[in-house]
């Protein structure tokens, strides 16, 4: 199916934009998916795709956008799969896998977090900097494909440092504060109860969320940088003492995305 999908995509480029071929490959969380509105050159909705799933969650598009930014050729998840949903976790990285194919270098991925660090404020940007699977899965179970990855791939540095640096260093050009942090994944769509954020907090997350995780492993195992930037959204259960809704967290990626675009755009223009 992965081949299937690479070749489709590559006619459908070419058709619409000639000689493209993205390096960098971006996926936009929750509240976050205004980049892609911004910039796109071509879109492709996901039930069009063939190996794609359907996105259904309320503050997503569900869309593959093909984009200029910066001198960069990117090419944008507008919406993501999330294992909630109810999708295998294969079909949760199967968009990663397709960015590597069509000879992506470099991953940005986004998304919506709580914090559990009690120092992070509701539209603080946070740069992962490490992460902790707490979803009972993973995406490279199964047979392996050697092609694009070995059966036993190192994760030490999941999250480029030279990265880090660049986002931080651009980051503080823009005057835009940044957080880092460690992610945890958990799979929702219940958001945690304070006791499991109290043990997020105690095994070394500093946000937590449900997803970005699998896409990172695959990611690193296929040999691409991976970047990641979470919206601290609200404060994890038990950090805040009101209730969560996601109503309040597209509420606060909403504050923060003006910030966010304008350092994902100058990020990009520094790979
Ligand atoms: N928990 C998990 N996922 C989230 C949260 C949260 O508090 N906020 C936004 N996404």
């Amino acid at each position: 199916m992965l081949n299937a999908t690479v070749d489709f995509l590559k006619c459908k480029i070419n058709e619409n934009l000639g000689d493209f071929l993205p390096d960098v490959g971006i996926v936009l969380g929750s509240g976050l998916g205004e980049l892609a509105d911004e910039y796109c050159k071509f879109a492709i909705p996901y039930s069009e795709i063939p190996g794609f799933e359907t996105s259904h969650v309320s503050g997503h598009k569900s869309r593959l956008v093909f984009a200029e930014i910066n001198g960069k050729k990117v090419v944008m998840m507008q919406g993501r799969f999330h294992f909630y949903e109810g999708h295998s976790i294969q079909k949760v990285v199967f968009p990663i896998k397709v960015m590597k194919k069509l000879g992506v270098k470099t991953v940005i991925l986004t998304n919506a977090a709580g914090g559990v660090n009690p120092a992070f404020n509701p539209s603080d940007l946070m740069i992962i900097t490490d992460h902790i699977n707490n979803m009972g899965v993973n995406p490279l179970i199964g047979p392996n494909d050697d092609e694009m990855g070995i059966r036993f791939p190192d994760m030490s540095e999941v999250y480029s440092q030279k990265h880090i640096n660049m986002v931080k260093k651009t980051a503080s050009k823009l005057g835009i504060d940044t957080q880092e942090g460690v992610y945890m994944a958990l799979t929702g769509p219940s958001y945690e109860t304070p006791a499991e954020v109290k043990m997020a907090r105690i095994i070394g997350a500093d946000a937590v969320g449900m997803s970005t995780v699998p896409e990172a492993t695959v990611a690193k195992w296929a040999g691409m940088d991976v970047i990641g930037i979470s919206c601290i959204c609200n404060s994890a259960a038990g950090v805040s003492t009101v209730a969560l809704a996601h109503e309040d967290v597209i509420r606060a990626a909403n504050v923060a995305k003006d910030r966010f675009k304008t350092l994902v755009k100058e990020v990009i223009g520094n790979l």
